[in-house]
């Protein structure tokens, strides 16, 4: 070996050093090189490998960036870049020698952010859809929760429910004001029962417990003409709460043959019944929505 390929050889070492501690930090999460070209900062393409038996094999360049070469004794590690992108790969990096005017900038290390419990969303409720009043309402009806007399005729029927707001929260103190048609289909104001029956028949004024829940006993509602046609089986509501806007709305039962008539009834409204004729039961939870 001659002197001056002694030299060259040091020297394509210094660079080599040089390079590869660049290389090593461009490649670290962090740290942003400037002032260095981009051919060795950039795109960390390592010039082709000294005593390389085939430095012209740009056709296998790809592949070898895509392998780890075995480190030779004696030689300089080839890098590639996978020990460029693995941290922790490959010599150590040498301080520089002041060949190159760097200016490093190491910025913070982002941290890995930890597994974090997903934010609970809050769980929505759908509003109840609002029905017309109809014209048999009562105010002040009093406070009570059994509609009928005590031998009410017709079949017995408990409503229960829960008054929620829209993130399904339960609303205590909420008024659940309601009245329906006796078994035959008749209310106490409609004129058939003269002057009105002052007890308030088949109709009742509830509050809501701490839970948001309401019950009541009545009788299956008896289907009435409007115009032509019956309405489907209904019980009138009228639901207040501080803070929400006033329901008025009805509920009606699956199955009854007048429901797809009607030009009021909503599929939301309607609920199914359990039990015989004997004595029945129903669950109808009711959403308001708060004022704006
Ligand atoms: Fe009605």
């Amino acid at each position: 070996m001659t002197s001056r390929s002694s030299s060259q050889s040091s020297k394509a070492s210094k660079r080599w050093s040089r390079r590869q501690f660049l290389a090593r930090l461009t490649s670290s999460a962090g740290v942003v090189v400037f002032g260095v070209p981009s051919f060795i900062a950039g795109t960390c393409h390592p010039s082709p490998r000294p005593n390389s038996s085939n430095s012209n094999d740009n056709t296998n360049a790809g592949q070898s960036r895509e392998s780890v070469e075995e480190p030779v004794p004696g030689r300089e590690p080839v890098l590639t870049e996978q020990t460029m992108q693995e941290p922790g790969v490959g010599p150590e990096p040498q301080a520089s020698d002041g060949g190159l005017q760097e200016v490093l900038l190491r910025e913070p290390t982002p941290e890995i952010p930890s597994k974090q419990e997903p934010f609970p969303e809050p769980q929505r409720c759908a509003l109840t859809e609002d029905n017309i009043e109809g014209p048999y309402y009562r105010e002040n009806a009093p406070w009570k929760t059994r509609l009928g007399e005590a031998n009410e005729p017709g079949v017995p029927l408990r409503i229960s429910g829960v008054v929620m707001d829209a993130s399904c929260q339960p609303i205590p103190d909420a008024i659940v004001d309601v009245w329906q048609a006796n078994n035959k289909g008749s209310y106490d104001n409609d004129g058939q029962n003269d002057p009105p029956n002052q007890a308030f028949h088949m109709r009742g004024r509830m509050k809501t417990n701490a839970k948001g829940e309401y019950a009541y006993d009545t009788v299956v509602p008896g289907r009435y003409l409007n115009g032509d046609t019956y309405r489907p089986s209904h019980i009138h509501y009228k639901v207040y709460a501080p803070g929400y806007q006033t329901l008025t709305t009805q509920l009606y039962f699956a199955g009854d043959p007048y429901i797809k008539g009607d030009a009021f009834v909503r599929p939301s409204l309607v609920i199914t019944l359990k039990g015989a004729n004997q004595s029945q039961t129903g669950e109808f939870s009711i959403v308001l929505s708060k004022k704006a």
